[in-house]
């Protein structure tokens, strides 16, 4: 296992992500947190990140000496180095100019740089830098702007980097990861997701031994491989209640039913939309929609628990950017916004069983193959909580959601039938409260206006609009207001996040 020490860099989650794509267990743990996370978990190779501080700062992040006395090979990146110059009794200054970009790097004779050219291009960006190396430590690469970039203490196994490996312009940056954990750390590349459904299912078996589990199941993507699994280590103990809050696209409901009815569980389809509906009449204000259906879900997800009698171990399929976004939190983070709104709080429970909570969202993905579940749910897109409540316009109502359910599901399937599924990261229709005048035959129609909306993101904190081919949204047009009622004009979003949000409300 390799563990990455948080400095409060914007790349500390990426670094994680490429030891694991390197087959490699890794944890990040925060920096204040490192020494006693070393003893615990007694790592074969630690990583340090980049972080946004100066070490000089009175209160940049520091470290404690003795991790350099544990004898377990160190990386430092970036902040890292810097820290590991600091500590050790070098120096660092902040250099005369700002070094960001490619930039070449020259390189000496290094196990880290193992079969890599000199002259390669790596990623910079740093103000600060070491000016003075520490006591054993030799200089193993430089760039024009900074002459100590990269650094050794080959006897001592700690190595350090200025510029970023992690980042994809830095050509040679995963062999240079490579090069640490395999020929530095000597730690095989022998973790997969077969290996961990295996071990998280003996975990949760041990844990829950003759428990009952009660799961809240969305049909999204995280709890549907939490379901999957926790069905495989504890069988007929894990009772799953799925809220159909009638506010799911098009097939859904009966999809997610099809996935889970004969898998060994107790699977509860509630049929809600009455209750769902009612609370919505007349609400026609984003947030307040939001709450109501968040409300809403809890209550339901109540009323069913609580004819489970007594149940020991509620599950959730927390995802490991959860943990690490709510700051590594000192106690298991309860996600109070996991799948709609909080935690039930009348269904009693003795502790949470949180199987995904080590895992990235691709990675749960391909556990979720491992387990058998089909692609149409392992793929599947972010759904919001709220479903279709908030992608009508205004107040919902039954017909306004089957209008929207029959649209989208025609741009969906064009979409995938055009092979752009996978290249945009999401993509759905948006029915709009506004009606205008159109001509159908030879009558005046007067209809809804629907919205399509398709985005290219990768963390979805940040979005750009997606550049459907014309024709294909030509054929979608057509296709909409031929075959679905009531929609007489069609509009393409074409604005990206920010300023606008993904969703419409
Ligand atoms: P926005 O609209 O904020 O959405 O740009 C960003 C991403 O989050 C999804 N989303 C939600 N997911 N519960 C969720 O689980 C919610 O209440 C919710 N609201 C938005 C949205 O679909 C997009 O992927």
């Amino acid at each position: 296992m390799i563990l990455v020490v948080d400095f409060g860099g914007q790349y500390n989650q990426l670094i994680a992500r490429r030891v694991r794509n390197l087959n490699v267990y890794c944890e990040v743990v925060p920096y204040n947190k490192a020494l006693k996370s070393i003893d615990e978990k007694k790592p074969q190779g630690i990583i340090f990140t980049g972080g946004p501080n100066s070490v000089y700062e009175e209160k940049a992040p520091q470290i404690e000496k003795e991790i350099f006395e544990r004898n377990i090979p160190i990386l430092g990146l970036c902040y890292g180095m810097q820290i590991m110059a600091h500590t050790l009794g070098g120096e660092v200054k902040p250099a005369k100019q700002r070094e960001f970009g490619k930039t070449i790097l020259n390189i000496k004779d290094s196990l880290i740089f193992n079969g890599i050219p000199n002259e390669n291009y790596v990623w910079m960006s740093h103000v600060d830098r070491v000016e003075k190396l520490p006591e054993g430590f030799e200089t193993i690469a430089n760039t024009d702007n900074c002459p100590i970039a990269a650094m050794q203490n080959r006897e001592k196994k700690l190595y350090a980097l200025q510029f970023h490996p992690e980042v994809n312009h830095s050509q040679f940056g995963n062999e240079m990861l490579k090069n640490f954990i395999t020929e530095v750390c000597k730690v095989e590349q022998n973790w997969n997701m077969s290996n961990y459904a295996k071990m998280a299912i003996e975990e949760v078996k041990n844990k829950v031994g003759d428990g009952k589990v009660l799961l809240a199941l969305s049909g999204g993507v995280d709890s549907s491989v939490t379901a999957a699994l926790l069905s495989k280590a504890v069988g007929s103990k894990l009772t799953c209640i799925f809220v159909d809050h009638g506010l799911m696209r098009k097939n859904e409901g009966d999809e997610v039913e099809a996935a889970f009815k004969n898998s060994g569980m107790n699977f509860i389809r509630v049929d809600a939309e009455d209750r769902f509906l009612n609370k919505l009449k007349g609400v026609t204000d984003p947030e307040a929609k939001r709450k109501a259906i968040g409300e809403e879900f809890i209550r339901v997800f109540e009323d069913e628990g609580r004819k489970i009698k007594s149940v020991d171990f509620l599950a959730q399929g927390t995802i490991y950017p959860d943990i690490i976004e709510s700051g590594l939190g000192d106690a298991a983070v309860i996600k109070s916004h996991h799948n709609v709104g909080g935690l039930p709080e009348v269904v009693d429970f003795k502790d949470l069983v949180e199987p995904l909570k080590m895992l990235f969202k691709d990675e749960v993905r391909n556990l979720g193959r491992e387990l058998g579940l089909p692609d149409y749910l392992v793929d599947r897109q972010p759904f919001p909580g709220p479903g279709l409540g908030i992608r009508v316009i205004g107040e919902v109502t039954k017909d306004k959601l089957d209008i929207l359910r029959d649209a989208d599901y025609i741009f969906r399937e064009e979409l995938e039938k055009a092979g752009l599924g996978k290249e945009i990261n999401q993509y759905f229709a948006v029915l709009t409260n506004n009606r205008t005048v159109g001509v159908m035959g030879d009558f005046r129609t007067y209809d809804y206006t629907l919205a399509l909306r398709a985005v290219k993101t990768t963390d979805f904190m940040t979005a750009d609009w997606a550049r459907i081919p014309y024709e294909i949204l030509d054929k979608v047009s057509n296709r909409i207001v031929n075959e679905v009622n009531n929609i007489n004009r069609i509009v393409y979003d074409i604005t990206s996040k920010p300023p606008a949000t993904i969703e419409w409300e």
